[in-house]
């Protein structure tokens, strides 16, 4: 198997990812906000749109292997890759991911939050807690001389702890002047396996964490993926620097 090449980002890159994570947290905050009972998912995707361009940035999704919006709306069992459409209303007590990237002077920067339509009931308030902390536990690992496994197997204990489990069959990834750049980077594995991760790395952590059984299925629209036991899913997403210290978070407001 060939060894992943990785680009190290310069200062420069990474100011400039700092500038595109900024625009991702800011509109997933104001989607966050626009998230209630009665709200078409293509009402979201449009803010999203108008959101992206009012900040100058263009969509990282669109047009991606054909993808057909701005952004990703994934509802209850569907885990990733829902497409936004006109006729599908969120509902009280739904769990909404909402998953969006931006290219801003050609740099990308990808985030991930699950949000509920107001009040969502016990289980799945503790499936969304577990997911955002997973990411928080991966994010952790990401320093100087460890390696992607001890980032993969810190999300998957922390999850399995809980009593859930992490979708195998999507992954992380490297990011920078590509949406997906090498290494993948699985939300499973075993600790000090793996790339070593370097200052200059780029990562989207990315944790899929279904109530049920880990497997999922695409639906016939070629995109939605949905847990095959119909129990409800989560996802976070950050887009992450590895420095000489601290792990540096870039999809936040500034
Ligand atoms: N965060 C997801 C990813 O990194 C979003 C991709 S959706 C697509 O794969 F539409 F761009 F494929
Ligand atoms: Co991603």
């Amino acid at each position: 198997m060939p060894v992943a090449t990785v680009e190290l980002k310069s200062a420069k890159e990474i100011a400039g990812m700092r500038e595109a994570g900024a625009i991702v947290a800011a509109v997933l905050r104001v989607l966050s906000q626009a998230v209630q009972a009665g709200v078409a998912t293509a009402e979201l995707d449009r803010i999203a749109a108008a959101e992206t361009k009012a900040r100058g940035a263009k969509p990282a999704f669109l047009g991606y292997r054909g993808y057909p919006a701005t952004l990703c709306v994934s509802i209850n069992e569907e885990v990733v890759h829902g497409i936004p459409k006109t006729d599908r209303r969120l509902a009280a007590g739904d769990i909404v991911s909402l998953d969006f990237g931006v290219v801003f002077n050609g740099l990308f920067a990808d985030g991930a939050v699950t949000v509920g339509a107001g009040p969502v009931g016990t289980k799945a308030q503790a499936l969304m807690d577990a997911t955002r902390e997973a990411l928080v536990r991966g994010i952790d690992e990401m320093r100087p001389d460890r390696r992607v496994g001890d980032v993969s197997a810190a999300i998957q204990r922390y999850v399995e702890s809980k009593g859930f489990s992490v979708v195998r069959s999507f992954v992380g990834h490297g990011i920078g002047r590509a949406l997906h750049e090498d290494p993948a980077v699985p939300n499973f594995g075993k600790a000090g396996t793996g790339l070593r991760l370097a200052p200059g790395m780029v990562l989207a952590l990315e944790p899929m964490v279904n109530a049920g059984g880990f497997d999922v299925r695409v639906l016939d629209d070629g995109w939605t993926a949905v847990t095959r036991d119909g129990k409800w899913s989560a996802h976070f997403e950050h887009t992450v620097a590895v420095t000489q210290g601290e792990p540096e978070i870039l999809t936040v407001e500034r």
